[in-house]
């Protein structure tokens, strides 16, 4: 199957009542587990890449990487998806490249540390849209702005400090035409997000309920989604890591965001610890080993087998047959006719 355009992907999860995971990549091995996954539970699904994974796998190899991924499993829908654009021109650059979608995250400033004025956010991504959109493309916006630092970009602190208000998100979405949209309630990038199980307190899923109200054709998107289980920081630690107790966004509050307009869901952390823990294991217990294949096929299987069960649990389990994919110039004329700006679209079987 051709890449898909991320906004087809995400319309068909709204009409089905389901999330789709978003997985970052930056090497062979995940795009495989992500795509043995999405083969075992016949998912849709999006995979993305960080300004940092772009830079440490080098463009056009991990672009090729996800076209052979796309090449050998033509039942599967994909989106290819840049995660966490800086910048107009990084975002520029993806599409330039191929990408079907991108993120603008113009909460930051393009040093992706600093937060950035509502105006200054309004101003880029809907430069970003107004570039992709006649070419297909569609585009992500953040409003408020996440915890936590990854792959360089980030703003550090915890998720609290700039949770996404809901009046704002009502005129940001107006004001620049994006498909989906992040929201900042609490959560962070990282292992660290939470030094308990959480409650309404510290995530808060009353202002993405309160948001989904206001913007109920809007497709929200929840990042720092990894659940950061048990099982997988002890894996680690008992193979000599140092993970300090912590907890990540629970499974059943991901799945009550899905019933409230949640239709990308970004996890990265998870599946990095699958790995690790995974490597540590052999190298810890085998220490005579030293062909990678030995411990990169066991790290394989750690992150398909997470994977898998996310794809599961945010349902988009058994729809990747659902619909044969709109070509990508037939979706830039639907934002040019206007047809995609609110509607959700449909597909064609
Ligand atoms: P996690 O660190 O929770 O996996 O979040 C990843 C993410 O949101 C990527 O944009």
């Amino acid at each position: 199957m051709p890449l898909v355009s991320m906004r087809q992907l995400l319309d068909e999860a709204a009409k089905g009542g389901y999330g789709v995971g978003a997985f970052n990549v930056n090497d062979m091995e995940q795009i495989q587990a992500i795509m043995g996954a999405a083969k075992e539970t016949n998912s849709p699904v999006i995979i993305q890449a960080s300004r940092g994974a772009r830079a440490f796998a080098q463009d056009r190899y991990l672009f090729h990487l996800i076209l052979a991924a796309a090449e050998l499993n033509p039942e599967i829908p994909i989106a290819m998806h840049q995660d966490h654009g800086n910048s107009f021109e990084t975002c520029k650059s993806a599409i330039e490249l191929g990408y079907t979608s991108v993120m603008m995250d113009g909460s930051l400033k393009d040093d992706g540390k600093t937060p950035s004025t509502f105006e200054e956010n309004v101003e880029v991504t809907r430069k970003v849209v107004e570039f992709a959109h006649p070419l297909g493309v569609t585009v992500e916006g953040e409003i408020g702005v996440l915890g936590g630092v990854e792959d360089g970009h980030g703003a550090g602190g915890t998720g609290l400090e700039h949770i996404t208000d809901p009046d704002q998100a009502v005129e940001f979405a107006e004001r620049t035409g994006v498909d989906a949209l992040a929201i900042a309630i609490g959560t962070s990038h990282g292992a660290y997000k939470f030094t308990k199980k959480p409650d309404g307190s510290v995530l808060k899923m009353d202002v993405l309920i309160a948001i989904h109200k206001r913007l109920p054709n809007t497709h929200l998107v929840m990042h720092g989604s990894s659940s950061v289980p048990k099982d997988l920081q002890d894996v680690i630690n008992e193979y000599g890591g140092k993970l300090k107790e912590t907890w990540g966004v629970p499974v059943e509050e991901i799945q009550l965001g899905i019933r409230n307009g949640v239709r990308k869901v970004n996890a990265d952390t998870d599946n990095r610890l699958a790995m690790t823990g995974a490597i540590r294991k052999v190298l810890w217990t085998q220490p005579e080993k030293f062909d990678p294949r030995d411990y990169m096929k066991p790290a394989r299987e750690a992150m398909q087998k997470v994977v898998a069960q996310r794809m599961t649990q945010f349902g988009q389990a058994g729809h990747a047959g659902d619909y044969a994919p709109i070509p990508i110039s037939e979706i830039a004329k639907g934002y040019a006719d206007g047809s995609l700006t609110t509607q959700p679209l449909v597909a064609a079987k």
